[in-house]
């Protein structure tokens, strides 16, 4: 048996991989702690859950329109319009399992074989993934360390050539942890209306700043530039709600037509009971998601100083999400015993082994002078693997 050259050009998401191994080694009563988890370790909030209860109560369990319920859609053109100041119709929105999902319609809409989609580097692991899906190819804008992972309209200039079809951006950022601001996106908007690509714009961890970062989304710099703009955000970060699978995206109601159509075909409907809990969290209290944020900020001081004070790494502070992408590059080319550390890879490896905690090496995302660590863990588990983590840094001669 052969499986399609499709499939096997895939890489497997190297994220849930960690995870996967991770709860193997728990499950084999090892004591690990797992960094490598993109998901709040909150519990979905109780007026979330008891929506979805209801649901299944009232027999709302059966398929629903495509594109999902008219009433999950008006909570979310609400929600554009409270937290964003964008105005949409419900035509304007489809609702998709999970933000992951949404992502794949739009590349799968918009994309022709040879077309270019420019991804900011370091980038989430899906983004070139899906868009080599499409025939399309990835092509990487690198942003420095130095400059704080920040992404310009100078950076981005060079690389727009007429194949050029989408710009994807994504702040907060994962893995740095990067928030552009009002004047870093003011330029990219300007270059996207100039040479006439689309701006795909993921907005996953907004509900997640610091340090007095105010989210933007870059729809709102007027009427052109919100025609460029496919929105996408997901209910899985904001309201600890991985599990549910409900995402989004808004845009011009053409692009919205014929995602739905390709959603029609390949999953029917996001699921009808998730999509009522996902009216809930949307019009509901948002205190929930609020205090989520208090307990990761906290969390992310407390690390950056930690990582900070490893000799080998320095890492910046982040402005959002909940990652850190520390550089570990000055620990490479130690060595503890028989195992050397060289690259992102065998130091992760190491940390695993020698230090039972599991975190993603920054290759995986494009840069591999760093690991990706997620702080959506206890601060009890954060103090444990800080303190793992010098003890193995220690070690390295
Ligand atoms: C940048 C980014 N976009 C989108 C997603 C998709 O999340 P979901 O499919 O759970 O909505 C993730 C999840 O890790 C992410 O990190």
């Amino acid at each position: 048996m052969s499986v399609s050259q499709r499939a096997r050009n895939l890489v497997p998401s190297a994220t849930l991989a960690i995870s996967a191994t991770a709860r193997r080694m728990r499950a084999e009563g090892i004591d690990v702690v797992g960094f490598g988890s993109g998901e709040p370790d909150f519990d979905t909030p109780d007026h979330i859950k008891e929506a979805a209860i209801q649901a299944i109560r009232e027999g709302f369990t059966k398929y629903t329109a495509s594109g999902g319920i008219d009433e999950l859609k008006d909570a979310v053109v609400a929600k554009l319009k409270r937290d964003n100041g964008l105005t949409y119709g419900r035509d304007q929105i489809l609702i998709s399992c999970g933000g992951k999902h949404s992502l794949y319609n739009v590349f799968q809409a918009l994309l022709e074989p040879g077309d270019d989609v420019i991804i900011p580097a370091p980038y989430w692991v899906s983004f070139p993934e899906q868009v080599k899906l499409c025939d399309a190819k990835p092509v990487f804008v690198q942003t420095s360390e130095r400059q704080g992972f920040r992404l310009h309209r100078t950076l981005v200039e060079p690389l727009v050539t007429p194949r050029t079809k989408i710009l994807v951006l994504n702040s907060p950022c994962n893995p740095t942890g990067a928030a552009l601001t009002k004047e870093e996106l003011s330029g990219l908007a300007a270059l996207a209306v100039e040479r006439g690509f689309w701006l795909l714009s993921d907005e996953t961890y907004e509900s997640l700043t610091y340090d007095g970062h105010q989210h933007v989304s870059i729809a709102s710099f007027g009427d052109q530039v919100y025609d460029r703009t496919i929105l996408v955000n997901s209910l899985s970060k904001a309201y600890a709600m991985t599990g549910w699978r409900v995402g989004y995206t808004a845009c011009l109601k053409e692009i919205i037509k014929a995602m739905d159509g390709l959603q029609s075909q390949m999953t029917s409907n996001p699921t009808s009971i998730a999509q009522r809990a996902a009216v809930a969290a949307l019009t509901g209290p948002q205190e929930p998601t609020f205090r989520m944020r208090e307990e990761f900020d906290r969390r992310r001081r407390y690390i950056v100083e930690r990582l900070n004070a490893m000799p080998g790494v320095s890492c910046l502070s982040p402005q959002g999400a909940f990652y850190v992408f520390p550089n570990v590059s000055g620990t490479y080319g130690k060595r503890h015993g028989e195992t050397a550390v060289t690259n992102s890879t065998n130091f992760s490896a190491y940390l695993l082994s020698a230090a039972r905690i599991a975190v993603v090496p920054g290759v995986e995302f494009g840069s591999d002078a760093h690991i990706r660590i997620s702080y959506a863990t206890s601060m009890a588990n954060i103090e444990k693997g800080m303190d793992r983590m010098a003890e193995a840094i220690r070690q390295l001669r």
